[in-house]
């Protein structure tokens, strides 16, 4: 006599049941064996077939025979040690520490400026005691923009790791031609938090001058806080309030962050969580080999690891 319907289902969940325990052992094992292998894959991850740049970009020379005016740009830098000071108000030692930062990477940052004819400058001077110095950032661009066609804003702790790199080529690939005139004024990327304020470039043009007096005029979002000063939401605000006709004109957003602003990835629980519930962009931003610029947004002890990155560097 065949089973009734009754008493089949009710074995077979109890079956599924016993599969279910080894089931979920061996999803935690191959999980955590996983997560042991990301971070090498994720290193190799323009090896195993990423693209920062769209795959033709032309050079700004060959574009138009060669007799174009090249831009002058800018990089423009500083890290002010009295970060550290405005990070322990409120007591207790700052966790996220810059002293030494530029020192550290100020010969790979003018090595490379040199190399490609751009001008560096660390704009140290610049800064308002009055706010959290990472708020400086935009005196500095505003105040060296009337001099150069393109200023590439850079936080202290950023690496050039592939010198070979040009900056007019970061910027044709994000703009998709290599009429600079006809270019967006603000070039930036994009991590979990969405803009990154840490690198991005600016063009000389009456909009950005604007856009910078108003970003420093955003006051309200001042932080004195160990890890935010607010220098990020406010710009990040400011093109989220920007009608969508002027922000397709004036901002650019790079295609993947990998462009210009990677973040080496290690597995701590935050990242192992954006790993898995933001794959796409945990891949798009994670830094590997070949890759222009290394960010190490996050990272305490960041002259440690700026000296890692650079030696690194000097090995390739
Ligand atoms: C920024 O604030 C200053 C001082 O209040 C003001 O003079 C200036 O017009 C403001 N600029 C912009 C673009 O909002
Ligand atoms: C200043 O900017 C750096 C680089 O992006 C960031 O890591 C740091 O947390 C910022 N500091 C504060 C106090 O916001």
């Amino acid at each position: 006599m065949p089973p009734r319907t009754s008493d089949r289902w009710p074995r077979t969940r109890h079956r599924n049941r016993r599969l279910w325990i080894p089931l979920l052992i061996s999803a935690l094992v191959v999980a955590l064996a996983s997560l042991e292998s990301s971070a090498p894959v994720l290193r190799r991850a323009n090896a195993l077939g990423r693209r920062c740049s769209p795959d033709h970009v032309a050079s700004p020379a060959s574009s138009s025979g060669g007799d174009t005016i090249r831009p002058r740009i800018a990089i423009v830098s500083f890290s002010d040690d009295r970060e550290v000071l405005a990070a322990s108000r409120g007591g207790g030692r700052p966790r996220r520490s810059f002293r030494g930062v530029m020192e550290t990477v100020e010969g790979n940052k003018r090595a490379y400026a040199a190399g490609m004819g751009y001008d560096f400058i660390d704009a140290r001077g610049l800064v308002d005691r009055s706010r959290p110095p990472n708020w400086s950032k935009i005196l500095a661009v505003r105040s060296h923009l009337p001099y150069y066609d393109w200023v590439f804003w850079n936080d202290a702790d950023t690496v050039v790791m592939n010198p070979a790199v040009e900056l007019e080529n970061i910027l044709i690939a994000v703009i998709g031609h290599s009429d600079f005139h006809a270019s967006p004024d603000l070039v930036v990327t994009e991590d979990f938090n969405g803009v990154n304020s840490g690198v991005f470039f600016v063009r000389r043009s009456s909009w950005s001058e604007s856009f910078l007096d108003t970003w420093w005029n955003l006051t309200s979002f001042i932080r004195f806080d160990s890890t935010k000063s607010g220098d990020n939401a406010a710009m990040e605000h400011l093109i989220g309030r920007l009608p969508p006709e002027e922000s397709r004109v004036h901002v650019g957003v790079a295609p993947m962050q990998c462009l210009f602003n990677s973040y080496p990835w290690f597995p701590t629980w935050k990242s192992v969580y954006r790993l898995i519930f933001s794959p796409w962009t945990t891949w798009q931003g994670a830094y590997s080999d070949g890759d222009f610029m290394v960010h190490l947004a996050g990272l305490d002890d960041k002259r440690r690891w700026a000296a890692k990155f650079l030696q690194e560097m000097r090995t390739i």
